[in-house]
């Protein structure tokens, strides 16, 4: 399980603290806002699937949840969760690459929520949206409010990760799930570049 690699820190930065065992009550006065974070992972939450406290793996072009192996080329030794940043509503894989790979979508028709990367001078699909990316006041990932889907029997048997675009099954797929994509700071985080 990824879980593991969460640390309780995070998960009480994200608001699940509540999932974990209390040492001593901490005082609280008014909810601040998710802070922007610079760096972070994603956190999956669709309560009782399986795909509840995944994280988001890049590979190929494209994201994935539950694949075992992303072959990416890291500073560090990876985990395999991939680690994200925003910029000017552009959405990056944190690297050391320049250009670094960039997350588009295409929601058109032809893509239907396709959710993918870019990497040097690759041209993103005539329809795919760079911009528009942001976090929502509880810290999730979206796209101009477009959330995410995951549907299964990817390669691997692994998750391929959409857009919601409004399709509920996109590209023919069945057992697709809506989730929550959580940002979680990734203060120490390692620079990859991901296959193409
Ligand atoms: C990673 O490399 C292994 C060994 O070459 C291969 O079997 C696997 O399909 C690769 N995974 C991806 C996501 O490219």
């Amino acid at each position: 399980m990824q879980i593991k690699n969460i640390l309780v820190s995070q998960l009480a930065a994200v608001g699940l603290a509540s999932a974990l065992p209390q040492a001593s009550p901490t005082p609280t006065a008014t909810p601040t806002p998710a802070a922007t974070p610079s760096a972070f992972n994603i956190l999956t939450l669709r309560s009782a699937s399986d795909i509840h406290f995944n994280e988001f793996n890049a590979a190929l072009g494209s994201v994935f949840l539950q694949l075992p192996n992303n072959n990416a080329t890291c500073d560090t030794t990876s985990d395999g969760a991939a680690t994200f940043y925003l910029s000017e509503g552009g959405l990056y894989l944190y690297s050391n690459s320049n250009p670094p790979q960039q997350l588009y979508a295409d929601r058109s028709g032809m893509g239907q929520g396709k959710f993918g990367y870019v990497t040097g001078a690759q041209p993103p699909p005539r329809n795919a949206e760079l911009t528009g990316w942001g976090l929502d006041d509880a810290g999730n990932l979206n796209l101009d409010g477009a959330g995410f889907l995951a549907c299964p029997n990817s390669i691997q048997d692994s998750w391929s990760v959409w857009v919601n675009a409004g399709v509920d099954q996109p590209a023919g797929n069945s057992g697709c799930l809506g989730f929550s994509a959580r940002a979680v700071e990734n203060t120490d985080p390692n620079a990859c570049l991901y296959t193409e």
